[in-house]
């Protein structure tokens, strides 16, 4: 299951962003990728530990603490601190799975990667290529979004990204831990929440639909309780 989260940050945010993010020092972003993915890498990275990368990731992870379509659809249980990436001239990433674990840089706990997630940075726009393109069961998808939108995938897929031939790619990207590991199960939690939310909208003031939505609440918190690890 593939999900874009439309506006995680307002276009004040993503000016401010660019602005540091333009004026700030990039290094080659093989130091953080693993054997098989550091000869598919080829793009920039701000170091863990900048200040600009600081400071955006936890513009980041405050956003998506208050972002109700977030947690409904990853059900986050640890998330990586954002990192942040630039591709121009030429520059791609080509086919790869993310590690599995990650160990997070500043507490003793390691992630599971269930979902790898890409905030985007620069307009469609701005740049040529660029497409993050994920192999999920029905085909490959292409995405490239509008800046402050970001995208949240199994990190199961095999995933790569196209060449940038014009302008600069400038995401943020990080994995995250879900309470339910199985994408299946999370889609299907996911879906039923919809549906929940759906029946609340349009069927106010109806006593069936009421009891309906209360019973079919119970049935989503009982899967959550069986499913989830903590
Ligand atoms: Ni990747």
């Amino acid at each position: 299951m593939l999900i874009a989260i439309p506006d995680v940050l307002t276009p004040e945010q993503v000016a401010h962003a660019r602005q540091l993010l333009d004026s700030t020092e990039w290094v080659d972003g093989k130091g953080t990728a693993g054997y098989q993915s550091a000869r598919a890498k080829d793009n920039m990275q701000l170091p863990e530990d900048s200040p600009a990368a600081r400071e955006l990731g936890e513009m980041i992870l405050a956003a998506l603490s208050k972002n109700p379509l977030f947690h409904a659809a990853a059900l986050p249980q640890r998330i990586f601190p954002p990192l942040f990436n630039r591709y121009s001239g030429g520059q791609s990433f080509g086919t790869h799975v993310d590690n599995a674990i990650r160990q997070h840089p500043s507490m003793p706990i390691r992630i599971r990667t269930d979902l790898s997630a890409t905030l985007f940075f620069a307009g469609p726009e701005e740049y040529d290529g660029g497409e993050l393109c994920i192999e999920d069961t029905y085909g490959v998808q292409r995405v490239k979004l509008p800046p402050g939108h970001m995208v949240l995938y199994p990190s199961t897929s095999l995933h790569h990204v196209t060449p940038v031939t014009r302008g600069a790619r400038i995401c943020s990207f990080f994995w995250l831990q879900s309470m339910i590991r199985d994408n299946g199960q999370r889609s299907l939690l996911f879906d039923l929440d919809l549906a929940i939310q759906r029946l609340g909208r349009d069927l106010k003031n109806n006593p069936v639909a009421e009891q309906t939505g209360v019973q079919l609440t119970g049935v989503y918190h009982n899967l959550l309780r069986q499913w989830a690890e903590m």
